[in-house]
């Protein structure tokens, strides 16, 4: 079955893992700056993202790279501090300017673009003010989404509020993986979580109130899908009954405790018992606010979850031998995207994108002078087939977005972890288009069909 004409191809990056220039034009620090700055940073071989990819003082290239690829739209996201130094106070009038003309050089190249409010380096000003921590994150957060809704409304319809809650929490606060590098109590991570579902409601609300476009918004979370073991209804309802558990020492990580109180207004079964008087307490005002209509499920989707407590009961110990595996060990499980779009409609019952799905590969540039990534055209392949039979199977689907658009900075493992489309050479800073470039550019162009062939 064709798709539909208006489906979505993208690809995406963010901040703090491609601009670089961390303190240039009168952007103030983050928490990315100041915590892979220091010397107890976790972050493999010291790395930073003070130069990244450069892509601050590289729009037009990169911009021309999208274009050559031909893809539908572009999600990036906002340094919150390159645009509001401290996070709170005055607006940097070069900060901004730079995300306006990264929108008209999308649009100008006839590519959407997609807005991500926060992907992850917050303010080291707000962190300073206690971060999540601090109830009035909620107005500060409300106040630099209308200074950007402002801005950019005009020519932008696509919004996501917060990237991956589960991950910027869960491992910025729980497991100290990644900046501000904390491992912090049930009780703080229940405070902050309100903070985080409350901030969520209230970017929607702001840009469901002022943007001048009629706007699409949606958030973009990540989380455990499981795969049914075989055909059977019961099979079936056991994967889905473990991707929306509430599981207790996991709930940071889970599906539902961050898309139920966002699509259904409550907290998953099990949490209050679980959490007993920590448990956050919230107004019906503040449900309504939360769990305001969005208009599609986004979610980050990158490999299955497996239960090794059943997998080691099989004998199997460790998740199974010798099964394919991208450069930094994610098994890869094509059937997630089928998946994942089918438990999330039948849950959450708006169209699904996919936000982010990828694989890191081993690339470099070869003798002749290009980038050979067959593994990674064989991932996608397999992913976008099950995806798209989950929209045979009649599941809304509103686009998909490739991470990453080019290599960057991932997160704790630094430089080593290739995703990109584009080979990016840190040390010249010369990009060249991967293989996986070019075949995605024919998927595009056939609006899927190449993908059979
Ligand atoms: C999740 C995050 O949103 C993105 O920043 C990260 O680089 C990719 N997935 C790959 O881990």
């Amino acid at each position: 079955m064709p798709l539909p004409k208006d489906f979505i191809w993208g690809v995406a990056g963010a901040s703090y893992q491609v601009e670089g220039a961390w303190n240039e034009d009168g952007k103030g620090p983050s928490i990315w700056d100041t915590y892979t700055h220091s010397r107890q940073s976790p972050v493999r071989h010291h790395d930073t993202g003070d130069i990244a990819c450069d892509h601050y003082h590289r729009v037009k290239e990169d911009v021309a790279l999208l274009s050559e690829i031909g893809v539908k739209a572009y999600r990036f996201s906002i340094s919150w501090s390159r645009v509001i130094p401290d996070g709170i106070g005055e607006v940097n009038p070069k900060g901004l300017a730079f995300y306006s003309d990264l929108v008209d050089e999308l649009l100008a190249a006839g590519i959407e673009p997609m807005i991500t409010l926060y992907h992850w380096d917050m303010p080291q000003g707000i962190f300073d003010r206690g971060g999540w921590m601090n109830p009035d994150i909620v107005s500060w957060f409300e106040r630099y989404t209308k200074v950007i809704v402002d801005a950019l409304s005009d020519r932008v319809k696509y919004w996501f509020t917060i990237n991956e809650p589960q991950i910027f929490l869960g491992l910025g606060y729980y497991t100290g993986a990644h900046a501000p590098f904390l491992k912090m109590c049930d009780r703080d991570l229940l405070v902050m979580t309100k903070h985080v579902l409350l901030s969520h409601g209230t970017a929607v609300k702001v840009i469901r109130e002022n943007a001048k476009t009629a706007p699409k918004i949606a958030y973009a979370p990540t989380g455990p899908t499981f795969i049914p073991d075989n055909d059977s209804e019961e099979a079936i309802e056991k994967a889905r009954a473990k991707s929306f558990a509430f599981d207790g020492d996991g709930y940071l990580f889970s599906n539902s405790w961050w898309s139920d109180p966002i699509f259904l207004g409550r907290f998953p079964e099990g949490a209050k018992e679980f959490f007993g008087d920590d448990m956050p307490e919230f107004t019906k005002e503040e449900w309504d606010l939360i769990s305001a209509p969005l208009d599609f499920y986004g979610c980050n989707i990158y490999t299955a979850m497996r239960d090794m407590k059943e997998l080691a009961a099989s004998d199997a110990k460790d998740g199974l031998v010798g099964e394919p595996i991208t450069a930094i060990n994610w098994a890869i499980t094509p059937d997630v995207l089928y998946w994942s779009a089918r438990f999330f409609y039948e849950r959450y019952k708006v169209p699904v994108m996919i936000t982010e799905n990828g694989c890191a590969n081993v690339d470099y540039v070869h003798l002749d002078g290009k980038v050979h990534d067959p593994q990674r055209i064989d991932f996608t392949t397999r992913y976008l087939r099950a995806f798209l039979k989950a929209g045979e199977d009649g599941i809304p689907l509103a686009g998909y977005i490739y991470w990453s658009f080019m290599d960057n900075f991932e997160w704790g493992i630094g430089y080593d972890a290739r995703f990109g489309l584009v080979h990016v050479n840190y040390q010249t800073q010369k990009r060249t288009l991967k293989d996986s470039a070019y075949w995605y550019r024919d998927v595009i162009a056939s609006n899927g069909e190449s993908l059979w062939k």
